[in-house]
């Protein structure tokens, strides 16, 4: 569901139905399961749709300037965790409390840096690609952490400041850089033609098994203090019950490694590759993969725990199961609507089991959670179908999993009751975000949730039908998600994007949308780049290149793309600062720089 391309924008606007009756009264909606209490999808009688909206649903029909829109006058309440963070007494909390105040900024006055008042909306982004590279950054751009390359600053000028601990990171996932990860259903699948795109396999990947140090060391060249990588559960149990100590070991090392470069290791538990022999048993469609989940775990983090306190337990429960068991486009390959929903609850489940484990082991660790959100908008904002679609696959695709999670509930359409063990389950929550989309009523798409994606007309539209460039996703995400009460880490973003002609203001554009939203004291802690290295980008294969260096897979031999020197500018600057703008994003310079 995530990953697949919109067709493009070819939807008749509708207006609101004039009908007088309630239009989705005809429609087929007995699949969709009862809910008791406030949050109910009633099939008769009653509107299916009224009560599931997001609390912070706008409906605007605005949403491209939602980002600097004030906040709501009547905002909602704030869905706040009945207890204190554990994170409350760290060092990370003292310093996002302390950009409540004014961070002075060159080039604005104090009063448009108050917390209350937000820059004024800019024009809308540009569509057109950039304008080719000044002159001053050389083609082949120098090793990663020498003298920078920026331009000579331009008036009137500006600097986007970040906390000072900010964490500035990467993200990664073991199959997707290890290489010979052969004991796993993703090893697998991809041994079957027509699974992987041009019949690409995984193979040795970035070979971090044998060298992530090396890769570790471009990191903290380029100024990387945070890098997010994961346990291959696969290589740690290869058989059920039976762990090989040598895989705990060269873990070990590599999070040492990271220590010793000054990195902070986030470590995720599963990232999308299962054993075989869970897979075999049933997978996370098995419930008995929650305890045998929290075995693994228990494992890992008695051996990685010196190293390691923030883990990050499950990557993107909807994206797998969108993509392995709706789709079927991910292993087990499964069109199976209820199984995928089976499968989240049972990740969800697992999580919970993960979290409780950790802390018993290791009392004052940070346990979270990376989300996949997209925003989900009407293409017709004034259409009460669309309106309500995009609301109902808001629901079933961010909303659902955040609702569970913090009030332990489950909703449509996961379900329905309570789920108490999900309660105070998370300590900080990840988000990984990409894009959005414009839904419209479909009639005919039952199993799309009647709805039809596309892009905005004219937008920007991300290499290999990725979505559509829309960097205000990243603010309106952490508004959304700084109502949980949480600590908010982004765990991911990033693009697809070979020649890197869209990466270095897809980066910009984004990072100034995070800088906003920590602007307005959302506790945004630290942004970890989607990817490092060009990597094996799962049923896409190799045709999607998301790295800040570019990786010929056949060779090994990597190149720095302009990214990579653009992001450790930001990071060595931590801010986003007019020098760098004009060096490498001079078509932002309106958008995001005042005068
Ligand atoms: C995310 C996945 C990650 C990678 C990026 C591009 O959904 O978590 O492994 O595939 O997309």
């Amino acid at each position: 569901m995530v990953k697949k391309t919109s067709s493009p924008n070819d939807k008749t606007p509708q207006e609101d139905s004039p009908l007088g009756h309630d239009p989705f009264d005809d429609l087929d909606l007995n699949w969709i399961e009862q809910e008791e209490g406030d949050i109910s999808i009633e099939v008769l009688g009653h509107d299916p749709f009224e009560d599931i909206t997001p609390a912070d649903w706008r409906g605007s029909g605005n949403e491209d300037n939602a980002l600097y829109l004030p906040l709501p006058a009547e905002a909602p309440p704030l869905e706040l965790a009945d207890r204190p963070s554990p994170l409350a007494d760290s060092p990370d909390v003292t310093l996002l409390s302390q950009v409540t105040t004014p961070i002075p900024v060159e080039g604005f006055t104090s009063e448009s840096l108050s917390s209350t008042s937000v820059p004024p909306s800019p024009p809308p982004f540009p569509l057109q690609a950039p304008a080719p590279a000044p002159p001053t950054v050389p083609s082949r751009p120098p090793a990663i952490g020498t003298a920078p390359t920026v331009a000579t600053v331009a008036k009137p000028a500006a600097t986007f400041h970040f906390p000072v601990d900010f964490k500035w990171g990467v993200a990664t996932a073991a199959h997707q850089v290890e290489g010979e990860n052969i004991l796993n259903d993703w090893w697998d699948w991809e041994q079957t033609s027509g699974h992987i795109k041009q019949g690409h396999t995984s193979g040795l990947a970035c070979n971090w098994w044998e060298n992530a140090e090396a890769d570790f060391d471009r990191a903290a060249d380029m100024g990387v203090n945070a890098l997010r990588l994961s346990v291959e559960w696969s290589r740690v149990e290869p058989r059920p019950g039976a762990f090989d100590p040598a895989a705990l070991d060269r873990y070990r090392e590599m999070v040492q490694g990271l220590r010793q470069r000054g990195i902070e290791p986030m470590l995720t538990l599963h990232h999308f590759s299962s054993p075989r022999w869970l897979a075999e048993q049933g997978g996370w469609e098995a419930p008995e993969t929650v305890g045998l989940f929290a075995r693994f775990v228990k494992q890992v983090v008695e051996t990685l725990g010196e190293y390691c306190d923030l883990w990050c337990t499950i990557n993107e429960p909807n994206v797998y199961a969108y993509m392995g068991y709706v789709e079927g486009i991910f292993p087990p390959g499964k069109a199976d609507f209820r199984a995928g929903m089976a499968v989240i609850r049972n990740m969800l489940a697992g999580h919970a089991a993960a979290y409780r484990q950790i802390h018993a082991l290791q009392p004052h660790a940070r346990v979270g959670l990376a989300h996949n959100m997209r925003i989900f908008d009407p293409l017709n904002p004034r259409s009460l179908l669309d309106r309500r679609v995009a609301r109902l696959t808001d629901q079933a695709y961010n909303q659902a999993i955040l609702t569970a999670l913090t009030r332990g509930r489950w909703q449509f359409p996961l379900g329905f009751g309570w789920v108490r063990k999900l309660r105070r389950s998370l300590d900080w929550i990840g988000l990984n975000y990409y894009t959005r989309d414009l839904v419209a009523f479909d009639r005919h798409a039952s199993q799309a949730l009647y709805s039809q994606r596309s892009h905005a007309e004219g937008a920007e539209l991300l290499d290999g039908g990725y979505g559509e460039f829309y960097p205000q996703g990243m603010f309106r995400s952490i508004e959304r998600l700084a109502r949980l009460g949480l600590p908010i880490y982004v765990t991911e973003n990033g693009i697809p994007d070979a020649d890197d002609d869209q990466r270095p203001r897809y980066l910009v554009a984004h990072i100034h949308q995070m800088w906003h939203a920590i602007q307005l004291c959302y506790p945004v802690m630290g942004y970890y780049h989607w990817t490092l290295v060009d990597n094996f980008e799962w049923a896409e294969g190799w045709t999607m290149r998301f790295g800040l260096i570019e990786l010929d897979p056949a060779t090994q031999v990597r190149r720095p793309r302009r990214s990579a020197h653009l992001y450790s500018e930001i990071i060595r600057a931590n801010a986003i600062t007019t020098p760098i703008v004009d060096t490498y994003t001079p078509e932002l310079r309106p958008h995001i720089l005042p005068g």
